[in-house]
């Protein structure tokens, strides 16, 4: 921790207290802390105290020069947002997610959050009702979709005398939690340029229909989020999910695999690694009708032809020459055997071969299984974990190739 600039946004609710040790202990680590209070946090605790934890003027609005009188208040907000190594917001109350969540900066810390690029730490806390609610899910969820890191309050009895999910987590927690994404952001991927596909494509049979798959995407936006918060350049070739954009990623979206392959060749240049998620189309129906293809009822059946598509992945790995190239394959026999083929026929540094277990729906999920095989036919096996969890497994991996 030491040295490092922890920024602390405090907001209202009863936990606001809690949140006195929590600074108090960031400058006992050696931490620089300046904190930041909304109007309501400063009616729970009042801002002098946590001056007085924190040995730094504390900024409570956006229109008051809380700073030195030599510091510009046109951009007070831009000086915090880059001064911070890391913001933590906690206790992040419903109101403040709900901002975060749409963009709306009508106070300092709203601002600040959407100003800053560096990781953002949530501690939601409220109560359980507030919190299930799913309205704030769905808040949450987005703002992890975009790489916020949240720290899910714990169960026990709440201010309003209820009991269940609302409670800030143990101050060691949440230090930890923040040692944690600061050594993250150790940016070991810093200057890297990566590019990743993610997602199904769709391939038109008419104006309205298509042929597509399964895949969520979930995987590809969770690489491209975790290359994003070790400093990587990440540009993110999206096909059609419903997936957020995660933090200080550039995404593409495009639908067919003729799209990506167009979108993927204008971005190989300069890129370090290509990190193929996506699951692309092997054909497409040859001739697309114009207009919808109307039903008939004289006829019982409607034959499509399908032609090839590009095989994205395959002409990169012919073209290649520095550049660490990444498949994906999913098998549902000889699963090892299929991955360590596409390998090598494709020329890829790596391959990540999903797991199709019965228990283990990778569609969808948040968990996955998946083994690592590289060029020299090393079997990497990990244990279920989550996506993002994966991802970073992978990128580990992918820094010792590059
Ligand atoms: N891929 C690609 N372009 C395609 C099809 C696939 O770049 N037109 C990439 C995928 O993104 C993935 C890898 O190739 O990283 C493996 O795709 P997969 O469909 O599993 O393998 P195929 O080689 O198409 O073989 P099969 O479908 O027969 O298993």
């Amino acid at each position: 921790m030491r040295g490092k600039h922890v920024l602390v946004g405090v907001t209202g609710g009863i936990a606001a207290y809690k949140a006195g040790y929590l600074v108090r202990d960031l400058v006992k680590s050696g931490a620089e802390v300046k904190v930041m209070m909304t109007e309501a946090g400063t009616r729970f605790v009042t801002p002098l105290t946590f001056s007085a934890l924190s040995k730094n003027p504390v900024f409570t609005d956006l229109w008051t020069n809380n700073q030195s009188s030599d510091s510009d208040i046109s951009t007070q907000h831009i000086d915090l947002a880059n001064w911070a190594d890391v913001l933590v917001i906690a206790p992040a109350s419903a109101n403040t997610i709900a901002k975060l969540a749409y963009g709306i900066s009508d106070n300092l810390l709203a601002v600040v959050a959407l100003a800053t690029t560096r990781p953002i730490i949530l501690a939601p806390t409220m109560d359980a009702e507030m919190y299930l609610n799913p309205v704030t899910q769905n808040n949450l969820t987005s703002l992890k979709e975009r790489g916020y890191i949240v720290i899910p309050p714990v169960e026990g009895e709440l201010a309003s005398g209820l009991s269940g999910p609302g409670r800030l987590p143990e101050i060691k927690i949440i230090i930890e939690t923040i040692g944690k994404i600061l050594d993250q952001s150790h940016q070991d991927l810093k200057k890297k340029r990566i590019l990743v596909t993610a997602g199904p494509t769709y391939e038109a049979i008419d104006p309205v229909r298509f042929v597509g798959n399964r895949s969520s995407g979930k995987m590809g936006f969770a690489i491209a989020n975790a290359a994003a918060q070790r400093g990587a350049e990440v540009t993110l070739v999206a096909g059609p999910t419903h997936l957020e954009t995660p933090r200080n990623v550039t995404r593409i979206d495009v639908e067919s695999a003729q799209e990506m392959l167009t979108a993927v060749l204008a971005h190989t240049k300069k890129t370090d690694a290509i990190i193929m998620a996506a699951a692309v189309a092997d054909y497409r129906p040859a001739n697309p009708a114009k207009h919808k293809i109307k039903k008939h009822s004289s006829s019982k059946a409607l034959e499509l032809q399908l032609e090839a598509t590009t095989d994205i992945l395959a002409m990169l790995g012919k073209k290649k020459r520095s550049m660490t190239l990444v498949g994906f394959a999913l098998e549902t026999k000889d699963e090892l055997a299929g991955a360590k083929e596409k390998l090598r026929k494709k020329n890829l540094d790596l391959i990540v071969l999903n797991s199709f277990g019965k228990q283990n729906r990778v569609f969808g999920s948040n968990l996955n299984t998946v083994a690592m095989i590289d060029k020299r036919g090393k079997v990497e096996q990990l244990p279920i974990m989550p996506k993002f969890d994966i991802a970073n497994k992978i990128l580990n991996k992918i820094k010792t190739l590059l």
